[in-house]
């Protein structure tokens, strides 16, 4: 419960703006206070009346309401808070906030507060995608805001689907909790304080010409949640992601590649590591006779044949370095059929400390399969015996990895047997 908080929601002007109606009489029911600042576009999609309302306050709407600044003023209105929500927010408030404008009352609260907003984005998804919005969503989350959504789903607009819609009033609610509530670093240390963790997600690309490659279905879904159970306990992550369609996790430093040599190198460029996951479906084979033009299709013309040559094993090349290597190396098997055996012989083969083993069979059971899916079902292998995880959100698989990471650091620290420490374990394999 976030009790007793002083709430600043600035509500954009979206058609997702009605729902806020639910959010504030959500927050209130928590005991919360609510103030509202609502844009002229705002104004379009619901009235302050009913806000004021619902908020039992005054409705804040003009940054040239004489009565209003010599009431509360702008700069009192965003330091009067504990957290300032933007929700809607849209493309151009969003812009207008990565910027630092100040021409209306909502961007003005928004420049002159002292708290980093929690954002909750709501608009077209191919304004969403648009560069120029995703520059200031980078620009934004480095400025220290939080992001909750957009989902993706059906829009308002008839026929338009895709990442846009505003999240849902229980997911902004956990957000504006977890923002509220300081985080578990800053009171008592999490159990990753002071690690760096190394995470690969995603496929790789690997280019046959300059518009066509291969690739494989990888959402990225499981090593991003990852990363960000990582965050949480405390842990200071990087992030090497191949391209996926998901959101960078807040708090991570994430590096964009595309092709398995790319992806080696931004791992060794980010090493020392205490742990290093590696979670990534990295190509096995890239193509040696790619062409710096467009293979062109010509009639009567042989067809063109590719040929293959090995990507560098990332994870095996990690695992076996003899200097730098991190304290814990972990790997991901993707197996159709005897997962443990083939598992158990990737861990020896690859010279990591533990292998996450999943079924990715179309029988596994997995409504919607794993690969690209929400859920997961893992045994996680280390040299001394197997443990198999029941069914379960990559989310929650992401969190007793990290469980386990955490137990194991701290055992090594106990026993200082094992000493992982920014320079890595010399040799442990
Ligand atoms: O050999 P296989 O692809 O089944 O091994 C899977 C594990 O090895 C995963 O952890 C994956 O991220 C890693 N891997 C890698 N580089 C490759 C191939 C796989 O890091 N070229």
């Amino acid at each position: 419960m976030v009790n007793n908080r002083r709430i600043l929601l600035i509500i954009g002007g979206g058609i997702a703006a009605y729902k806020c109606l639910e959010l504030i009489r959500r927050l209130r029911e928590r005991g919360n206070r609510v103030r509202v600042v609502m844009t002229k576009a705002a104004q379009q999609f619901v009235t302050p009346l009913s806000v004021s309302a619902l908020t039992n306050e005054r409705v804040f709407t003009d940054l040239f309401d004489l009565d209003d600044e010599r009431e509360i003023g702008h700069i009192r209105l965003s330091r009067e808070a504990d957290v300032v929500v933007v929700a809607p927010a849209t493309a151009d408030l969003m812009a207008k906030m990565a910027l630092g404008l100040a021409n209306d009352l909502a961007s003005a609260v928004l420049l002159a507060s002292d708290k980093a907003p929690v954002i909750a984005p709501a608009m077209n998804p191919r304004m969403w995608q648009n560069p120029a919005t995703q520059r200031n969503v980078t620009q934004l989350k480095a400025d220290g805001a939080t992001f909750v959504g957009p989902e993706t789903g059906e829009m308002a607009e008839a026929g338009e689907a895709g990442p846009g819609r505003l999240a849902e009033v229980p997911e902004l609610i956990a957000a504006i909790e977890r923002t509220t509530t300081a985080p578990a670093s800053a009171l008592t240390p999490g159990p990753l304080a002071g690690r760096h963790v190394v995470i690969t997600s995603g496929p790789t690309h690997e280019p046959i010409d300059p518009v066509r490659y291969i690739a494989n279905r990888s959402s990225g879904k499981q090593g991003h949640a990852i990363a960000e159970a990582a965050v949480k306990a405390g842990a200071r992550v990087t992030l090497i992601s191949g391209p996926v369609n998901i959101a960078d996790p807040d708090g991570a430093t994430c590096v964009h590649v595309e092709t398995a040599a790319q992806m080696l190198a931004a791992v060794e460029a980010a090493l020392p590591a205490d742990i290093a996951i590696f979670c990534a479906a990295v190509a096995d084979w890239r193509v040696a006779n790619r062409g710096g033009q467009k293979i062109k299709k010509q009639k009567g013309a042989e067809v063109p044949r590719l040929e293959l040559v090995p990507n560098p094993d990332i994870l095996a090349t990690i695992a076996s370095l003899s200097k730098g290597r991190p304290g814990l190396v972990i790997g991901f098997a993707a197996e159709t059929e005897n997962i443990l055996g083939h598992a158990q012989a990737k861990l020896r083969n690859k010279g990591c400390d533990w292998i996450v083993a999943n079924d990715v069979s179309a029988d596994s059971g997995i409504a919607g399969g794993v690969m690209g899916g929400d859920r997961n079902s893992v045994h996680l292998i280390k040299a001394d015996g197997h443990q198999s995880w029941p069914e379960m959100g990559k989310d929650e698989v992401a969190r007793a990895l990290v469980e386990q990471m955490a137990n194991s650091l701290g055992e090594d620290r106990r026993s200082s047997k094992r000493k992982p420490s920014a320079t890595g374990k010399a040799g442990a394999k």
